[in-house]
């Protein structure tokens, strides 16, 4: 078994990962303040409906992006009104004075799937995770959630493999810090969920849950409710498990399933990849 410690910071190698970092149905309220990897962003929805992710700081003095305001898809700064749009590019300053090339956000790869929002912090080098179900007319896709943990990624992924003996259908983990899980109901019908963890650091997560189903006439709430009930003890497992910081080792234990000891194998080999 290869140990590494896998460093949570946007030097290492999950800056090339994407991450599941917001709803996409949220956005839809205005800006919203996005920590990763110790890093603290700020993401909106612009003007051509693309989001945009940029540090959290505006370019003229510093303030909170996060903090201001999205009217038709321009940002505007809350402290004197620069406006941001497409491509995080400044398009207005109350001055009137020229917008100069240092005045655009640096903006961070972005994309939209399962009604989430992806990121990454570098150049990915591999697609968002595929999940062909997601097209496959008969499923529906029926919730779309982020939420804030109080837990490192690594020890939510391994509290779920450590429970996923017997129940499910079928459960797969992929890199870095996603969890696959189908079911299927009495009545025939099958469920799908996906777990994934974005890093706010070694000891916090944003973690993102996704529910789909075959059942065309479902109660959606009843199925979601009855596909997630395991998290909340999984929540409550891995927040209480100190995480060291600022890296995170990999290595599985030798009690640990054969699931849950391969995903550690791969995260190890990704931990030790470099930058
Ligand atoms: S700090 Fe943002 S416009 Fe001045």
């Amino acid at each position: 078994m290869t140990v590494a410690l896998i460093p949570f910071t946007a030097a290492g190698p999950l800056s090339r990962q994407w991450f599941g970092v917001a709803s996409s149905a949220t956005l839809d309220d205005g800006p919203e303040a996005v920590r990763l990897l110790g890093n603290d962003l700020v993401l909106w929805r612009s003007p051509s409906g693309t989001v945009v992710v940029a540090p959290d700081k505006c370019t003229h003095s510093k303030r909170q992006l996060s903090k201001g305001t999205v009217d038709e898809g321009r940002l505007a700064c809350p402290k004197h009104g620069w406006t941001f749009g497409d491509e995080g590019r400044c398009i207005f300053k109350p001055s009137g004075l020229p917008i100069t090339d240092n005045a655009h956000l640096k903006t961070y790869p972005c994309t939209e799937r399962y009604g989430l929002i992806w990121m990454a912090l570098g150049d990915p080098e591999a697609s968002v995770i595929d999940l062909p179900w997601d097209d496959d007319p008969r499923y529906r896709r029926i919730h779309s959630e982020v939420s804030a943990w109080a837990a490192s990624p690594v020890h939510v992924i391994e509290t779920i493999l450590a429970k996923t003996d017997s129940e499910p259908v079928d459960v797969s983990a992929e890199l870095p810090f996603s969890v696959h899980t189908r079911y299927r109901s009495d009545d025939g019908s099958e469920h799908r969920r996906l777990v994934t963890c974005a890093p706010v650091n070694s000891r916090a997560s944003r973690v993102a849950t996704v529910v789909w189903t075959t059942a065309p006439d479902a109660d959606d709430a009843k199925v979601v409710e009855e596909v997630t009930s395991d998290l909340e003890e999984v929540r409550s497992v891995a927040e209480s498990m100190a995480a060291p910081s600022p890296a995170v080792e990999t290595a599985a234990t030798p009690d640990e399933n054969a699931l849950s000891q391969d995903w550690k194998h791969r995260l190890s080999d990704l931990a030790s990849s470099g930058t």
